[in-house]
């Protein structure tokens, strides 16, 4: 086919493609009835003039944490106005001012303009509406992690949570989503003093469930008898294999493309081999892809040095060679390759105080050279 052909063919096994980009909101949210409830029990004292209750949503990669928020806020507000709900990438929104011009434009519905307002003016009209029109307001900080990064996670989570101090009357609930357990103590080392959560946990999806929740997908996405159930069966052992069901929903779209290149009704066996190969690696890609600067030349001479016994004292001299950095934020960096699953670190037992650390790769460097070099 010619490329005027692959893009004019009209004809199309998507009922709709859209179902399987990776900011879709499912309509029909499966298998985390007691989680919703859980986090819409939270904000329940807030639409009768009570405070919001603070939780921390926990659970690992693909467990719909991210979904489950958007769609409670979503339905509170169609609900009450009573409540502001604000939703916050912190992967995206790192600094004090970020966070509170995501509320501010949430509640005003225009950034703060851009040059000369200080935070704390910004913090005072939040602040100064809400009590005026006596709403409550949540905050939903997604990935918080990365605020740790960036230490900013104390201060902000102060500001918000001890409104009432300043602006007597004002109600504030935080929901904290953490994708890693092991980040559970960070936050609480962290911001222990003024946030004391009810935890909602996110437990992994077992086969059933992925199954199940695949099947949507299909329903939604492709038109009628595209997909066997043999083959929906193996991209859910795929899927329950690799733990990310992020996975799955892309390998459907994937295939449905391989099909459609090969002028297909359906999904055929040759199509999902074709695509397992190529898709195995989309999560590996997708973390890779989202690393910064020196995160990525930290991970790239890691994987040069692969073959020797690699201690984090050497990895910092070759790291502050090319780019120059104190230990504490090599450290930082460190962590956060370790919290992304790219790499373990193990104690030696070792070192002038035996706290000499061994830096191991958990992936083929091939693999993540291919990716990142
Ligand atoms: N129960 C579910 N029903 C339907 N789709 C779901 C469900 N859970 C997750 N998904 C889908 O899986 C993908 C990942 O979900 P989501 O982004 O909510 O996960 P998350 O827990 O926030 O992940 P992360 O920790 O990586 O941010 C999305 O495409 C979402 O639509
Ligand atoms: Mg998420």
């Amino acid at each position: 086919m010619s490329i005027d052909d692959i893009l004019m063919h009209d004809e199309t096994i998507f009922r709709d493609i859209r179902v399987f980009n990776p900011d879709y909101v499912p309509d029909k949210f499966l298998h985390r009835e007691n989680q919703t409830d859980a986090l819409t029990l939270c904000l329940r004292p807030a639409l009768k003039g009570g405070k919001p209750i603070n939780a921390i949503v926990v659970g690992s990669c693909a467990t719909g944490k991210t979904t489950a928020i958007k769609k409670i806020f979503e339905r509170v507000e169609e609900y009450s106005d009573r409540i502001v709900c604000v939703y916050i990438n912190c992967q995206l929104h790192t600094t004090r001012y970020n966070i509170f011009s995501q509320i501010y434009q949430k509640i005003f519905g225009h950034l703060p303009p851009e040059t000369g307002i200080p935070v704390t003016r910004i913090y005072e009209k939040i602040m100064k509406h809400l009590k005026k029109n006596n709403q409550a307001l949540v905050v939903a900080l997604d990935d918080v992690n990365y605020l740790f990064h960036s230490k900013n996670a104390n201060k902000i989570f102060y500001d918000i949570l001890r409104a009432y101090e300043e602006f007597e009357g004002v109600r504030t609930g935080l929901f904290a989503v953490i994708s890693d357990i092991e980040f559970r103590y960070i936050l609480d080392k962290n911001v222990k003093s003024v946030f004391i959560p009810q935890e909602v946990i996110f437990d992994p999806y077992t086969y059933g469930e992925m199954r199940d929740i695949l099947q949507e997908r299909v329903k939604a996405g492709f038109y009628p008898d595209v997909i066997s159930d043999e083959i929906l069966d193996e991209v859910t052992e795929n899927t329950s294999s690799i733990g990310d069901l992020r996975v799955g929903i892309e390998l459907l779209g994937v295939l449905g493309n391989l099909a459609e290149a090969d002028a297909s009704r359906a999904i055929e066996d040759k199509h999902l081999k074709t695509a397992i190969q190529n898709t195995s690696s989309i999560s590996l890609k997708n973390t890779l892809q989202n690393l910064q600067g020196k995160e990525k030349k930290l991970l790239e001479l890691i994987v040069i040095s692969e073959d020797e016994q690699l201690t984090a004292g050497n990895l910092y001299k070759n790291l502050n060679n090319v780019e120059p950095l104190s230990y504490a934020s090599f450290d930082r960096l460190l962590n956060k390759l370790e919290f992304l699953r790219l790499i373990d670190v193990k104690f030696t037992g070792k070192g002038r105080k035996g706290n000499s650390r061994i830096i191991f790769l958990r992936f083929d460097s091939e693999e993540i050279g291919k990716c990142i070099i």
